[in-house]
């Protein structure tokens, strides 16, 4: 008698939020069987986070909008360093798989003739981001998992996996343990599509939900695949900053997007003067314009007023305010005034609902009478595991990548609202590419015994050290490595030394211990999880070094421009006999069509 569960699947999905589901559903609709594998309860994914909409060029405000235009605006958020090819899916696909999702039974907020709304974000061109209030993510978890509920898909909640395994060069399965009761569980798949999500825990202050710790990026770098654009760390202009116990909590663009304005400790709005000169033209050009638009945007008239300066990239933002504070020029608790009080009550309680309770719950704020505290709060890895834009898959066999966990699509900056979609867009590719995948293949996943002993081995480790190091000893100090020196800006020496730090408190991982059983216990699941924390980390830190200019959510100081020469590569990292290694790999060449798109100084409508 084996002790741990046995299951058999072609195709099993590691991560249930929109990329996982969107995957589990397109590739049990292809007739293979698909087990789907979540950390948390069903429902309860990151994805329920994503508050402001679905960035896909409908055309039902700005009836100017199209994917040509959507991919431009991707291209030029992510400083030319995305994948075209993902980008171009992307902006073409994302149209059909809102629609798709409302014909599942979404439901979005409305235009006055019935059709989807779409609000605006930093970096789109036209008001683009289909939403439900500011709880969309939410709306799109529950119809995915009604779904996918009803197409009879398997599903194990509160699992967490710890190891891929292979059969020669092609995956076999995954190994791990349910978080309640702590019994282990085999999974043999054909194929393993990782939706895992991205690294916020690795920072402490961070939108990112708990389930964020790495574990696909681990996952992939152990089995072979390869990590690209790891350097490029998002940091959200506005989480809270106040109470201490919610700081980072995301506060959606969507409040920025509706009109919300920012203002440092002066009462100056600051984010004038911190418009890039090439982008400059884009923006109002004072508070008479700003207001035009917001007006326009309340009554649902067309303008040809220019947006507000707070809805520049999230980059630009991130840094306007980190500056603000830096110079004095912060609020009580350390953030900026983010105020849409001067817009009437019940709108901003119809619009931003959660907005509304969060701060009128957490903080006693609120914000119809008066302005929100926000600052920068990780929130995204644009990193991740090296996938073909077309079918998603790795460069290990068998092994697939959507949403946050993979890399490319987003370059060195994503667009909010880009997220939603890719998760759609790229879950039923994986789904598609799995599918397809599996079907080719005609043996059975075989799994030695000594693989499974040797990943129990390392999971009952930290017992036989009771009185080791304390796991989240460790990951307090891997947080204080990585906001001070891997933080919204970097330099040489501060990436050395974080580096250093690293590696000086990687050998304290082997070493953590924990006391008690395994069921249902946070600080055993530390254990694993420090492990791929670090191997994130380490990417980051490394691949920042390596960059040595600025660009999009990469800022240092030592190299404070954007070098043409950097824009042809990007950056690889994957493990080579045990050692992180580091490559500069082309970016392949954008047809000529496409191009093309980027010379012209008017949008791109399709
Ligand atoms: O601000 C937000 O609502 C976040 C959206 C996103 O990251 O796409």
């Amino acid at each position: 008698m084996e002790n741990y569960e046995v299951h058999e699947f072609d195709v099993l999905v590691i991560g249930a939020g929109g990329a996982g589901l969107s995957a589990a559903i397109e590739a049990s609709g292809m007739g293979v069987s698909v087990g789907l594998v979540c950390k948390s309860l069903l429902g309860k994914a990151h994805t329920v986070m994503a508050e402001g909409g679905i960035a896909a060029a409908l055309a039902n405000v700005d009836p100017k909008d199209g994917w040509k235009t959507h991919f431009r605006d991707t291209m030029i958020g992510g400083k030319m360093l995305n994948n075209w090819r993902m980008a171009q899916l992307h902006a073409q696909e994302a149209p059909d798989r809102v629609k798709q999702l409302e014909h599942w039974g979404a439901v979005f907020d409305r235009t006055k003739d019935g059709k989807i709304l779409q609000r605006a974000f930093g970096g789109h061109t036209y008001k683009r981001l289909c939403h439900v209030g500011d709880r969309t993510g939410l709306e799109m978890i529950r119809t995915l998992q009604d779904k996918g509920i009803h197409q009879g898909i398997a599903i194990f909640m509160e699992c967490a996996i710890t190891k891929l395994f292979k059969d020669g060069d092609r995956i076999s399965g995954a190994f791990g343990y349910f978080r309640e009761d702590g019994r282990y569980v085999l999974f043999k798949a054909k194929a393993v599509i990782l939706a895992t999500g991205g690294i916020g825990k690795a920072y402490p202050i961070t939108s990112n939900s708990w389930e964020y710790t790495a574990d696909g990026h681990g996952l992939a770098y152990d089995a072979g695949a390869d990590l690209i654009d790891m350097e490029f760390i998002q940091f959200h202009p506005t989480g809270m900053v106040w109470p201490p116990g919610v700081r980072g909590l995301l506060v959606t663009e969507g409040v920025r997007g509706e009109g919300g304005i920012l203002r440092n400790n002066k009462g100056e709005r600051f984010m004038y003067k911190y418009l890039p000169e090439a982008t400059k033209n884009d923006y109002a050009a004072d508070d008479k314009e700003s207001e035009e638009w917001v007006n326009a945007a309340v009554s649902g008239a067309q303008t040809t007023a220019r947006r507000p300066p707070e809805l520049s990239t999230r980059d630009n933002v991130a840094r306007a305010i980190y500056n603000e504070v830096k110079n004095g020029n912060g609020s009580p608790h350390g953030g900026v005034f983010l105020d849409i009080s001067y817009l009437p009550a019940d709108r901003v309680k119809k619009k931003l609902p959660s907005m509304y309770h969060q701060f009128k719950e957490l903080a006693d704020v609120d914000i119809t009478a008066g302005p929100m505290e926000v600052g920068p709060t990780m929130h995204y890895t644009m990193g991740g595991v090296r996938v073909d834009a077309d079918t998603q898959e790795s460069r290990v066999p068998g092994l697939f990548a959507a949403g946050e966990v993979s890399g490319g699509m987003h370059g060195s900056n994503r667009l909010g609202g880009n997220s939603l979609s890719d998760l759609l867009v790229f879950g039923k590719r994986a789904g598609t590419g799995a599918a397809n995948y599996v079907k080719g293949i005609n043996t059975k996943p075989d799994i030695p015994k000594e693989a499974i002993e040797s990943a129990i081995k390392e999971m009952e480790e930290p017992f036989s050290r009771a009185d080791g190091i304390n796991p989240y000893d460790v990951q307090k100090k891997l947080h204080t490595i990585m906001s001070t020196y891997v933080g919204i800006y970097r330099d040489e020496k501060d990436l050395e030394t974080g580096i250093a730090k690293l590696e000086e408190l990687k050998s304290q991982i082997s070493k953590v211990g924990i006391k008690g059983s395994k069921a249902f216990n946070p600080g055993w699941h530390l254990c694993r999880d420090l492990r791929n924390m670090f191997i994130a980390s380490e990417a980051v830190a490394r691949s920042a070094l390596l960059r040595k200019e600025s660009r999009g959510a990469h800022s240092r100081t030592d190299y404070p421009n954007t070098e043409p020469e950097f824009g042809k590569y990007n950056t690889s990292v994957f493990d080579k006999g045990g050692v992180m290694t580091l490559e500069q790999t082309p970016i392949p060449e954008m047809p000529a069509d496409l191009k093309e798109l980027f010379e012209k100084k008017e949008p791109a409508h399709a």
